[in-house]
């Protein structure tokens, strides 16, 4: 059996022995070949929409590690630039865009839209075809809430108070930029998958800061509505969602979009995803930080993640994604546990 089947076989609801393993953020700054690349390339952005770039950092932690699942190297924040959007990633400060005014909604432009982001489709044409056949390769997009709040307040923050408070003022204006974003999120999908993507996952990356009414409203309706419109033309094709922090809603936000896969961030106890997978795959979730500390933390989060949910339909992979600090030898000896699980 070939790990592409793996991946797509955990999917389909059915455990695998050793479970197919992949990291958020594999391709990144914890790797030299990585800073290397990105000297070359100049700016972030000129990583995400070069192909020859793109193409080689996304194979880098594939030739280095044997990952089941490589990702496409790009950005959540390349639909808002395709969309008119202005965007800049400096060091230090990560991504920076003019905060977004209701009025500037309608002015959100989209007739570029797919030959803006050309570049990133001719990236996973290429990766398909370069990656080994065994390899499972994952298309993505950012949750139109996601992009939402980095579009309203030009940048990242803590508890996303602009972007929640813009939709308390503003209601119509946040739904008319959530239909937006579905709109061009999905067509965007579509085409990574008709491009060659086997896997499409949507970040969701501040699902976790909204009330109960905000929750349904921001998450779970948009991101319902692209899972329909990529089923209705790829019925076969896997949906991964990763709504971070969505806690004790993560059961409901699973039967309410339709997603395939659920990622769990490192919150969510064990207990919890095991009842989670008697509803589908789900994948996640060790603490990032356990990968910096290495030793007995690393060794016993892996541990009782195989122990807890090896027996049924799981991905590992961490709870978010992979931070520069974490050492090479950790990432290696993670691989090497979760490979000699057997199952039991
Ligand atoms: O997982 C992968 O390896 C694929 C590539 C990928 C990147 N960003 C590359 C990247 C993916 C899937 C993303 C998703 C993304 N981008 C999310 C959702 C997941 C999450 O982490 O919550 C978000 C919120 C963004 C927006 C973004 N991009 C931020 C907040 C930052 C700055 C934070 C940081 O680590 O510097 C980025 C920059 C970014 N995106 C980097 C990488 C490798 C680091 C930039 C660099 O190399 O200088």
């Amino acid at each position: 059996m070939t790990a592409r089947r793996a991946m797509l076989d955990v999917l389909k609801g059915e455990p695998v022995f050793p479970p197919p393993l992949w990291m958020m953020r594999q391709a990144g700054r914890y790797l030299p070949e990585y800073r290397a690349t990105r000297k070359k390339a100049g700016s972030f952005l000129d990583l995400c929409y070069n192909p020859d770039f793109a193409v080689e950092v996304t194979l880098q932690p594939i030739r280095r590690f044997g990952f089941d699942a490589s990702i496409l190297f790009s950005d959540i924040l390349v639909v808002p630039h395709a969309l008119g959007r202005d965007l800049r990633f400096e060091e230090g400060r990560g991504p920076l865009m003019t905060p977004m005014s209701a009025a500037d909604i309608d002015r959100l432009d989209g007739s570029n839209f797919h030959q803006h982001l050309a570049p990133v489709y001719a990236t996973v044409r290429r990766l398909r075809a370069e990656l080994p056949q065994e390899t499972t390769l994952i298309g993505f997009c950012g949750a139109p809430w996601t992009l939402a709040t980095y579009m309203i307040a030009g940048h990242g923050t803590p508890d996303q108070a602009p972007a929640r408070l813009f939709a308390f003022r503003h209601p119509e204006a946040m739904e008319r930029l959530l239909a937006v974003l579905v709109d061009y999120s999905a067509q965007y999908l579509i085409r990574q998958i008709e491009a060659g993507a086997d896997v499409v996952q949507i970040f969701d990356s501040w699902a976790g800061i909204l009330d109960e009414a905000t929750f349904e409203a921001l998450c779970v309706k948009p991101v319902a509505e692209i899972v329909r419109r990529v089923h209705a033309t790829h019925p076969g094709v896997p949906v991964i969602a990763f709504p971070r922090a969505a806690g004790s809603r993560y059961s409901t936000y699973r039967a309410k979009t339709g997603v395939t896969g659920l990622g769990l961030d490192w919150t969510v106890p064990l207990a919890q995803a095991r009842e989670l997978q008697a509803g589908g795959a789900v994948q996640g979730n060790l603490d990032p930080l356990r990968l910096v500390a290495g030793g007995r933390a690393l060794s016993e989060g892996v541990g009782a993640i195989l122990d807890a949910l090896g027996a049924g339909p799981l991905i590992f992979n961490l709870g978010h994604g992979i931070t520069p600090d974490a050492p090479i030898e950790h990432v290696e000896a993670m691989i090497r546990q979760v490979r000699s699980y057997t199952g039991r």
